[in-house]
């Protein structure tokens, strides 16, 4: 799980690779590596351990120009985090950077010590580069060299290499692993992702698995593992380059919580009819018979998302009657599913990238079953490899810890829902046409929501130095009491737990005591009376009550010790209303703890590993 950029073109290439590693440093921040082939055709390589920032002190000291130059952001998996380990590797007249994992590099790694070659990293990557070096000695063909080493590999990769005897030629290649291609003015990008070079072109190619591109500055070819040449269209892409700014925001994650009514609005946008009556999902590519075929639904996903698909089991079974099973991705596959093709799997990823979820698809896909995605990234592997797919659009999400996605995918789970309670009418016209009114003035709710950030931002101080929280909520509440510890667990490393509330009064109330910040999810729908006993449990307990309501009412402020007033709306949404003043309390506290928000210690944004 690591960040890859590349160019060829006119232009001086540091400048650029380093802003596109800067928007790639989500995905990965143990070391950053440069490698430029200079006007003496000599291949200059510069890495460093840690953020990019060191990577940009070195460059400050020695200039590399250049107009043909790859790059790397490394998340480590095999070799500690190091200048050794970093990428570009390089092998006699080869460097390469990769992404993915190479799962047969200890036997190919003896087999070319075997041939003499001499390692000098602990990485699964090296041997690419060693390979290469290896092939050439036979062909003196660069792509072919490239070619005849992929088909070494098992595993995932996206690469760019370059040769210091091909001064005009990038190669890239993808197998399990994003890459995408930027088509400029007698110029190539190359990254892991869209706004890794959006500011660039919006004229995009979206390589295959399989797939090799040989980048020149007036041409591209696309080419198979056998050198046969493959068609290739290119693809305009609509999100603004702005969009994966800070745009005088402290921190991307502070931007995205921001964007969510905006998000919202674009998810909705186009998918409900201009009576207000229907929702149109055209992109779902899943026939009517498919639909009302079905007799089970399988939600699957990781993180964040795997909390999505909890509350679209509440949405699903309450609304279009089918029964739900919700799995976490790395779960699914090693527990038999029994899974047909009568079963919908719905797979729900930000990235479209997951590794686990990408896994459960495959799996899902080989027992028979059709494949929906919730996806937010336009032709993501995810996004190729289903059915159908339903976009959140989001635009890009940098925060490492996931906002506007998680409630578009909310809103995605929404649509989806009415659709199908639509095909298979399990729901009265009057109660969808109220959801779907509920769901256009939700953009305008959320906006009232996110006034809630000063005063969230002026109660953390004396929670700075809790060790633990109890998230609780019952019903649709409750995956969002866990969502919300997770935010607080991932960017402020404080413990955090989300429990069902009604479940508390066997095990987890023994944890509470006067040092306990707890908070309550208390909304006014059929469980209310219920979360309010609850409540009175924890303060008899002594424990700091946070209360997130839509009901001001004097018993419950009589309780709380902080009590945000959100406003009210259908209970289906309340969800989405809920997790933002979470996410704001997560995000303050980290702040004030001083932690890396957008980058927080151990995680990357995109997990492409198993
Ligand atoms: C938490 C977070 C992660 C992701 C998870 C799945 O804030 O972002 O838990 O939700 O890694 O990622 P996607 O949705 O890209 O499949």
């Amino acid at each position: 799980m690591c960040g890859i950029v590349g160019y060829i073109g006119h232009q001086q290439a540091v400048p650029l690779i380093v802003d596109g590693l800067r928007r790639l440093e989500y995905r990965g921040y143990d070391s950053a590596g440069i490698c430029v082939l200079g006007p003496d055709q000599q291949l200059k390589t510069l890495r460093a351990k840690g953020k990019l920032a060191q990577l940009e002190q070195q460059l400050a000291q020695q200039a590399l120009p250049g107009t043909l130059a790859i790059g790397h952001t490394r998340w480590a998996t095999h070799g500690k985090p190091s200048e050794d380990n970093a990428h570009p590797h390089r092998a006699g007249g080869f460097v390469v950077v990769h992404n993915g994992i190479i799962e047969n590099y200890l036997v190919l790694k003896q087999q070319l010590s075997a041939h003499g070659h001499q390692f000098r990293s602990q990485t699964d990557s090296e041997i690419i580069a060693h390979l290469i070096e290896e092939a050439y000695k036979q062909s003196a063909d660069f792509p072919a060299a490239v070619c005849q080493a992929l088909k070494q590999l098992r595993g995932t990769y996206a690469i760019a290499v370059l040769c210091d005897q091909h001064p005009d030629l990038l190669i890239a290649a993808r197998n399990g692993s994003p890459l995408v291609l930027g088509n400029g003015e007698g110029e190539f990008f190359l990254g892991s992702d869209i706004p890794a070079i959006l500011s660039h072109t919006r004229d995009m190619i979206f390589l295959n698995d399989g797939e090799v591109a040989l980048l020149r500055r007036a041409e591209l070819q696309i080419v198979d593992l056998d050198g046969n040449r493959r068609p290739y269209q290119s693809k305009t892409i609509t999100w603004s380059p702005l969009m994966a700014e800070k745009s005088g925001y402290r921190h991307f994650m502070l931007k995205e919580i921001h964007e969510q009514p905006r998000a919202i609005a674009d998810t909705l946008a186009g998918r409900i009819s201009e009576n207000k009556a229907e929702i149109i999902l055209n992109d779902i590519q899943l026939s009517t018979s498919c639909l009302t075929g079905i007799d089970r639904l399988y939600l699957i996903a990781c993180g964040t998302s795997w909390h999505a698909a909890l509350v679209g089991k509440f949405l699903i079974e309450k609304l279009a009657r089918i029964p739900v099973e919700v799995d976490i991705a790395s779960e699914f596959r090693y527990r038999d599913p029994l899974i047909n093709s009568r079963c919908l799997t719905l797979v729900i990823s930000q990235s479209g990238e997951t590794a686990d979820t990408l896994a459960a698809l495959r799996q899902a896909r080989t027992q028979g079953a059709p494949v929906l995605a919730i996806c937010n990234v336009v032709e993501s592997s995810i996004a190729r490899e289903s059915d159908g797919v339903i976009y959140t659009h989001a635009g890009p999400e940098i925060g490492v810890a996931s906002t506007k996605a998680f409630t578009t995918q909310l809103i995605a789970l929404v649509l989806f829902t009415l659709f199908l309670a639509q095909q298979r009418k399990t729901l009265a016209d009057s109660q969808r046409q109220e959801l779907i009114a509920a769901l256009m003035s939700l953009p305008r709710l959320v906006e009232e929501v996110l006034q809630l950030d000063e005063a969230i931002e002026q109660t953390v101080r004396p929670y700075l130095h809790a060790r633990d929280f109890l998230y609780l909520g019952r019903g649709n509440q409750y995956p969002i009491a866990l969502e919300g510890a997770l935010k607080l667990k991932e960017i402020s490393y404080i413990h955090a737990e989300g429990y069902p509330a009604g479940e508390m009064k066997h095990g987890p109330i023994a944890l509470i005591d006067e040092d306990l910040p707890v908070l309550v999810l208390a909304i006014k729908n059929a469980t209310f009376a219920k979360v309010c006993a609850n409540l009175e449990e924890v303060h008899a307990r002594g424990g700091q009550i946070f209360i997130v309501s839509d009901c001001d009412c004097s018993d419950l402020r009589a309780l709380a010790r902080e009590y945000f007033i959100i406003p009210t709306t259908h209970d289906d949404l309340m969800p989405i209303l809920t997790s933002i003043p979470l996410q704001l309390l997560a995000y303050h506290l980290a702040v004030l703890k001083g932690t890396d928000v957008d980058q927080p210690r151990n995680l990357a944004k995109s997990v492409t590993v198993e």
